[in-house]
């Protein structure tokens, strides 16, 4: 039902849950939703946000200096950290913690509900890729289903604590029609769904704005999804990247 449905994947819209439950898991060995602990700086596009040193939502780095979010992540300003893969350690090495005041969300967003989830985030510096940070650039052509793709994030794990290290999951494409089916009536052409399979992997709250990875290109963000994570059959829903190349590069090139 669409009243569970709508629910976007940012920890400052799940406050309400994280107030109760928000100290993050000592023991790494706990999931994302099911997934496992990213080997250390293999998303290096992998950008966290944050406002008032909390953590909130994530990104990606598309450019040296764009950071790609979910627009349902807008904030005056942000800290932005790269480079990161333990969110606890102070000053990890390898890590930049940037700040950005200019971020430009789709003109589109939320016509309709929940539509075209994107925004981009100009950081006030450039900065040089490393070992540790790194873009990626978005893809054009747009996934199929079956396709297989990483998720990452420092979102809620299975057991509705944060994660200190960053999380890896594979998920599944689904096919468009699946997604129209069950997300109807807020499907929208600019979303994509991916997991809803048995083995219950999937994104959840806090990984908003984070990369879904096909085919060594950014595809899709992590958008929203239904209250409680990772059950079968219900996909979480991610912005669909190819739709917005465009866009994009314009917006870029333009600011
Ligand atoms: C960005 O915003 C912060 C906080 O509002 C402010 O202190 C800083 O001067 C701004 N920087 C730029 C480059 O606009
Ligand atoms: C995701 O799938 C790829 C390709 O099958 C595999 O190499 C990788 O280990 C998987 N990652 C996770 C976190 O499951
Ligand atoms: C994946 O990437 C390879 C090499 O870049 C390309 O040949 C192939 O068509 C791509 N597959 C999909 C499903 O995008």
């Amino acid at each position: 039902m669409v009243a569970t449905v709508e629910k976007p994947w940012g920890l400052f819209l799940g406050y309400l849950i994280l107030g109760v439950t928000g100290s993050r898991a000592s023991d790494t060995s706990s999931q994302i939703v099911n997934g496992e602990d990213c080997s250390p700086h293999s998303q290096p596009w992998q950008a966290a946000l944050f406002m008032e040193n909390e953590f909130f939502c994530a990104g990606v780095l598309v450019h040296p200096q764009w950071v790609l979010s979910a627009a349902h992540c807008f904030q005056d300003s942000y800290t932005i950290g790269l480079g990161l893969h333990n969110l606890e350690a102070r000053q990890e090495p390898g890590s930049r913690m940037l700040e950005a005041n200019l971020s430009i969300r789709h003109p589109e967003y939320n016509k309709p509900l929940l539509a075209n989830d994107l925004m981009l985030i100009k950081l006030n510096e450039l900065v040089t890729p490393s070992d540790t940070i790194r873009d990626i650039s978005v893809a054009s052509l747009c996934p199929t289903a079956g396709d297989s793709c990483l998720v990452s994030g420092w979102g809620l794990l299975v057991n509705g604590r944060l994660p200190t290290v960053l999380q890896c999951v594979n998920v599944s494409v689904v096919s468009e029609d699946e997604c129209r089916e069950l997300y109807d009536p807020v499907y929208h052409p600019s979303m994509l769904c991916a997991g809803g399979g048995q083995d219950q992997k999937d994104a959840c709250n806090g990984d908003s704005g984070g990369p879904l990875i096909c085919n060594e290109s950014l595809h899709g963000l992590v958008s929203f999804g239904q209250d409680q994570c990772g059950q079968v059959g219900v996909p979480g829903v991610y912005t669909n990247l190819c739709k917005f190349t465009d866009w994009i590069q314009k917006t870029i090139q333009a600011s």
